[in-house]
This record gives C-alpha cells, sequence and structure tokens, in this order.
C-alpha cells in the first residue's frame, strides 16, 4: 500500500520570518497527520528557520527545491546534500521543470541530482512533465519515458522502489487550468510501466508513489485522489497560504481509501 504524499513547493516565495509565520498557523490547523505524509520546500534560505518553527515532533517533513550534486567544494552559489541533510532536509525536488525550463536542467543533471541525495539520506523527487507542444505533437509518451530513463539511470532494485516521481504537465503549472484526471492517470500508467521496465520486475511500478501537480486546489484534490494511480499531489500556488494547504492535507487525508 502507497500512503499519500502531499508536498508544497513554495518556489521563491517567503522570507524566514515569513516562513515562521506560516509554519505556526499551519501548526495550529494540522496538528496530527492521519494515514498520510505531508511537507513543504521552503526556499534555502528560509529552511533553517522553518526547520527550527516545526521543531523535532511536527508530523511535516522539510525539504529542498533543488540540491547540487557535489558534496562540497568550488560551486561558487550551489547548495550541496549535506548541507541540506544539515538543516534537516528530508526530501528534495530534482527536475522541476522551472528548473528545466529557466536554468536549462538537463536530464544528466537530474540524474547526478538524484544519486547525490539518495547518497545523502535524502529522498529525492523526481519532477517530470511534458510542454503543451509536446502534447500537442504526440511527443508526452517519448519525453516522459526519456525524463524517467535518463533521471533514474543506474539506480536499481530497492531503491528504484523507494523513489517519489511527481507527474506535472508544464502547462498546467501555476496555469489555474489542471489536467483532468483523465488526462493525467494514462500518463501515470505510463510512468509505472517505465518503472517496471527500468526495475526489470511488477515490484517499482507497485510500490512508487506518483504525484500529480499542475494547478491543483482544495477545490479539485479529490477529484486527483480519486484515481488508485494518483498517490498525492506537488501543489504550488495553492500551498502559499497556510489554511489553503491545511484544507488540501485534510481533504486528502478525508477521502483516503486506507482508511475506510
Ligand atoms: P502550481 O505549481 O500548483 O502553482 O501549478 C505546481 C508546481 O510547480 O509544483
Amino acid at each position: 500500500m502507497r500512503t499519500r504524499f502531499i508536498i508544497g513547493n513554495w518556489k521563491m516565495n517567503k522570507t524566514a520570518t515569513e516562513a515562521v509565520a506560516f509554519v505556526r498557523r499551519l501548526s495550529e490547523e494540522v496538528t496530527a497527520l492521519d494515514g498520510i505524509q505531508a511537507g513543504f520546500a521552503p526556499p534555502f534560505t528560509a529552511l533553517h528557520a522553518a526547520g527550527e518553527a516545526l521543531g523535532t515532533a511536527s508530523p511535516f517533513l522539510l525539504g529542498a527545491q533543488n540540491i547540487y550534486w557535489e558534496d562540497k567544494g568550488a560551486f561558487t552559489g550551489e547548495i550541496s546534500g549535506p548541507m541540506l541533510k544539515g538543516l534537516g532536509c528530508q526530501f528534495v525536488l530534482v527536475g522541476h521543470s522551472e528548473r528545466r525550463q529557466y536554468f536549462g536542467e538537463q536530464d544528466s543533471w537530474t540524474n547526478k541530482k538524484v544519486l547525490a541525495a539518495l547518497r545523502n539520506g535524502i529522498q529525492p523527487i523526481l519532477c517530470v512533465g511534458e510542454t503543451l507542444q509536446d502534447r500537442d505533437t504526440e511527443q508526452t509518451d517519448l519525453v516522459i519515458q526519456r525524463q524517467l530513463r535518463a533521471g533514474l539511470a543506474g539506480i536499481e532494485g530497492q531503491t528504484l522502489a523507494t523513489m517519489t516521481i511527481a507527474y506535472e504537465p508544464v502547462w498546467a503549472i501555476g496555469t489555474g487550468r489542471a489536467a483532468s484526471p483523465e488526462q493525467a492517470v494514462p500518463v501515470h500508467r505510463l510512468i509505472r510501466q517505465t518503472l517496471n521496465e527500468l526495475g526489470g520486475s511488477s515490484e517499482a511500478g507497485r510500490r512508487v508513489r506518483i504525484l500529480y501537480g499542475g494547478s491543483v486546489t482544495p477545490q479539485n484534490i479529490a477529484d486527483f485522489l480519486a484515481s488508485e494511480e494518483i498517490d498525492g499531489a506537488l501543489v504550488g500556488g495553492a500551498c502559499l497560504d497556510p489554511v489553503s494547504f491545511a484544507t488540501l492535507i485534510k481533504v486528502a487525508s478525508g477521502s483516503n481509501p486506507t482508511k475506510a
């Protein structure tokens, strides 16, 4: 059984002071997580403050939005796995489409970042997704498979099965135009099938959590989670307000079939 996972991606929003206010409000709204996992990824500059505000007893996971693949050295401006681990990061987003689109992130980099996260005991969340042009020219399957095969190169067996993938169609991110579950579910199936091919058995496809991302809101989250293919959500805009994020988490735990 795959445990649902809701992740908030703050992107380039909130100062350290704002992060503390967010955590306080969220912790009032959600005191325990029932049968699901949830976490959020502040910018690097707010990780310490957010971690301190969460404290050690919080049910929320703390994550980062990016990682560099070397552990230390002359790489001005980069942040490494040991640095994130030292701040209490438990997961890290890798290959978010904004990194790919605006910062030239290559498939080969995502692989090095996934490996760096694993090496440092941080759970990588590999983000994949097609552009509108890819979808319009029926390249979606090819693009998703390429991103998966490249990003997960050299990752096998048990390790592959512990991965989390976020499927985020680029055209649905920040546009208010979420994919319909009918559009998302076939891609989630393709991702599972590709994972099985990579792992050489059905284990990875059975165990890997695949989240949907792209204009997820408290209003539409239940529609996505109604499919057994969709194990959670990566949320941008709707995670910035603590009450909205809390509502989303409550809907996700309330509609959890494992609790029925
Ligand atoms: P959005 O962003 O929810 O604002 O569409 C999702 C994401 O980029 O992870």
